[in-house]
């Protein structure tokens, strides 16, 4: 991505600082860059460190500016508070905060155990809540305003078969999303949520396409996929000056998926026990991969 991609005026964001949750890969990475770009500081947090370390050394080499790499399972609350506290301490509060950080895979309901359902629930629900309500109480406390934008799905609007601990963990943020909205508008602190539709990343496909093959939004109205500055504009938008009057808000940037096919897994009802024992295996083979990263770091 370049800042000829973005629709914004170069510096921006300069002067401001952002944490973006699971920001070393996929779409968190893609909406750091864009922060970047246009002169914000940033830091990406993850479970990983070698993911986070990378990605941030790989964005200043391509852009300059700073990105700052944390290393943090926000399904810890005391890893959450250390790493604000250095965050505070780094230059003081923070301007906004994007929960990106997700986890999610496909499986028939019967099949999971509540440690599945916890996988799931304690980052996306618990842990996009514990990193809300420390920023949150920060910023009261100084009085500073700011703006935090959750990403989401389309499936809060209408559920989603086969995906059961995301779909009600990310249902919890858009009702987060609409609540602080209100309780906190205020004091200055916003609320804003993104459902993108199908903006394919590597980590995303291996646990949502387990079969491989090409990941393509299927009877989508624009025949395509999401382009990444589409939603990077829009996250910039949502996090940046000008856009203070939009509070409590879930936007989709979907191409209009959500209304042609609601967006969600229903067509895997059609698998059967074999085309669901080789998605486990192939998740799991993903999440072994993943857990080495973790321990490398
Ligand atoms: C059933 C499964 C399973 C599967 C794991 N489990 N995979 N159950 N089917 N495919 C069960 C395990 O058996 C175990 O329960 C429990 O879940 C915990 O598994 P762990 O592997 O120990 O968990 P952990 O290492 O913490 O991994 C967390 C994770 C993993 C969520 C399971 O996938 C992960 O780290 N994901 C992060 C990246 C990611 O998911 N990206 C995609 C986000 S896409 P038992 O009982 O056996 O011990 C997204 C929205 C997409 O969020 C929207 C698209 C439009």
């Amino acid at each position: 991505m370049t800042l000829d991609d973005l629709m914004f005026k170069s510096g921006l964001l300069a002067g401001r600082r952002y944490l973006v949750t699971g920001g070393g890969s996929g779409l968190g990475r893609v909406m750091s860059e864009a922060l970047l770009l246009l002169g914000a500081k940033v830091y990406i947090c993850g479970r990983r460190a070698p993911v986070v370390e990378q990605s941030a050394q790989e964005l200043m080499h391509q852009h300059g500016g700073s990105v700052v790499a944390k290393t943090c399972d926000i399904r810890h609350e005391e890893q959450i508070v250390a790493m604000l506290d250095e965050i505070w301490a780094d230059g003081g509060a923070l301007d906004g905060l994007v929960n990106n950080a997700a986890g999610n895979f496909v499986s028939r309901t019967e099949d999971l155990s509540m440690r599945a359902f916890d996988a799931i629930a304690n980052i996306v629900f618990r842990g996009s809540f514990a990193m809300t309500l420390h920023c949150g109480k920060r910023w009261l406390a100084e009085g500073k305003a700011a703006s935090v934008l959750s990403i989401l799905t389309t499936w809060v609007w209408n559920g989603s078969a086969f995906t059961v601990p995301s779909v009600m963990s990310k249902s919890g943020l858009h009702a987060m999303t609409q609540s602080l909205a209100v309780e906190w508008a205020g004091r200055g602190i916003r609320f804003n949520a993104i459902a993108p539709g199908l903006f394919p990343t590597e980590g995303m496909s291996a646990r949502l396409n387990p079969g491989g093959g090409e990941h393509k939004a299927k009877g989508n109205p624009m025949d395509r996929n999401g382009r990444m500055p589409e939603l990077a504009n829009l996250a910039v938008y949502l996090l940046g000056p000008g856009s203070e009057y939009v509070n409590g808000q879930t936007i989709a940037v979907d191409g209009a998926q959500f209304q042609a096919t609601g967006g969600n897994f229903s067509a895997l009802s059609a698998w059967g026990d074999e085309e669901w024992r080789r998605a486990r295996d192939s998740i799991a083979g993903r999440d072994a991969q993943d857990r080495r990263m973790r321990s490398e770091g």
